[in-house]
């Protein structure tokens, strides 16, 4: 049995169509969300639809039961809500007894200085201490961290930030999803960190050049003080938290933080990570 938490997200939801694409029969798998009338779909492809919020550590331990291989998406809010929440679900998926415990993190989490690194690097730690056999996903960004709004950027003529010339080796959630996909239903991945990330990096000038060159209209990256880039982000609903979370994340892309490229991902998904011209392509289109 795989149990794959975060089912109602996109990357959660992106595993389980990419583990069923793979042939895991639906019998096979569970998933382990906290609302469960928001899965009412995969319940209807035959998924066991387990109820379990990584803040109510009571009932994980009987979601995560019968779990040979176990896919921990980390949660959303704010870094101290996590690291007690993310610690929860470790010591349940002990308790559990789960058979390997894959866990989605960040790129470099071990010195990445982005604020956001610390749940995972904390998450990891106790991941690591649990003794129970594991996988470390360490995702870079996502492409859809900028695409998902670039439609509008691209008719404001155009993106703002604050991450300088910092150069991004994201990749695309499907990308990240048939990873995680891999190492569910492969052997050999356990005791492994993989450090995903694209197959190239790019800058935000480079993304805007990018969306100019597909939309046919200029777009011009303008980069912001730390403080004009927080009140953009406030100003678009983002709470408090999400914003020092967001320009300390842009501020320290500028310095390299999400830089790096590796292999890692090509190779376990066996192809080319989505290109930045195709994921603003099929951003735009
Ligand atoms: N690499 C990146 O660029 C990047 C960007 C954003 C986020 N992330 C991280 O990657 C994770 C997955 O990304 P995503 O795009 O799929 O995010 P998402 O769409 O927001 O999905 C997050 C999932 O986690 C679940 N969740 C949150 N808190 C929970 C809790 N206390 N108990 C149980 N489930 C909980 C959510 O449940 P509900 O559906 O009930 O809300 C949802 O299913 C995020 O949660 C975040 O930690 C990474």
């Amino acid at each position: 049995m795989i149990v794959v938490t975060g089912a109602t997200g996109h990357l959660g939801r992106l595993v389980v169509d990419e583990l069923l694409r793979r042939g895991v029969p639906a019998a096979e798998l569970a998933v382990v969300v906290r609302t469960p009338a928001k899965a009412a779909g995969l319940a209807e492809l035959g998924i066991d639809v387990r109820a379990g919020d990584y803040t109510e550590p009571a009932n994980l331990a009987a979601a995560f039961a019968g779990a040979e291989r176990l896919l921990f998406v980390s949660a959303t809010g704010p870094n101290s809500e996590r690291v007690t929440s993310h610690r929860s679900v470790v010591e349940a998926a002990a308790t559990a007894g789960v058979g390997s415990i894959a866990y989605t993190s960040i790129a470099d989490a071990d010195k990445n200085p982005i604020e956001l690194a610390d749940v995972h690097r904390d998450t990891e730690a106790a991941i690591v201490a649990s003794g129970l056999p594991y996988t470390l996903l360490r995702n870079n960004w996502y492409f859809e961290n900028y695409t998902a709004t670039l439609a509008g950027a691209v008719e404001r003529g155009g993106i703002v930030g604050a991450a300088g010339n910092g150069r991004l080796a994201a990749a695309s959630r499907a990308d990240f999803a048939a990873a995680a996909a891999v190492v569910l239903t492969e052997a050999g991945h356990e005791g492994k960190v993989y450090e995903l990330t694209g197959d190239s990096a790019w800058t935000m000038a480079e993304l805007a050049a990018t969306a100019a060159a597909h939309s046919g209209t200029p777009v011009a990256y303008t980069d912001l003080p730390a403080e004009q880039y927080a009140a953009v982000l406030a100003d678009v609903g983002l709470p408090p938290y999400m914003v020092d979370l967001l320009v300390d994340a842009d501020l320290k892309i500028a310095e390299g933080a999400l830089a790096d490229v590796t292999d890692d991902l090509r190779t376990l998904i066996g192809r080319p990570t989505t290109t930045l011209a195709d994921a603003v392509a099929d951003a735009l289109s």
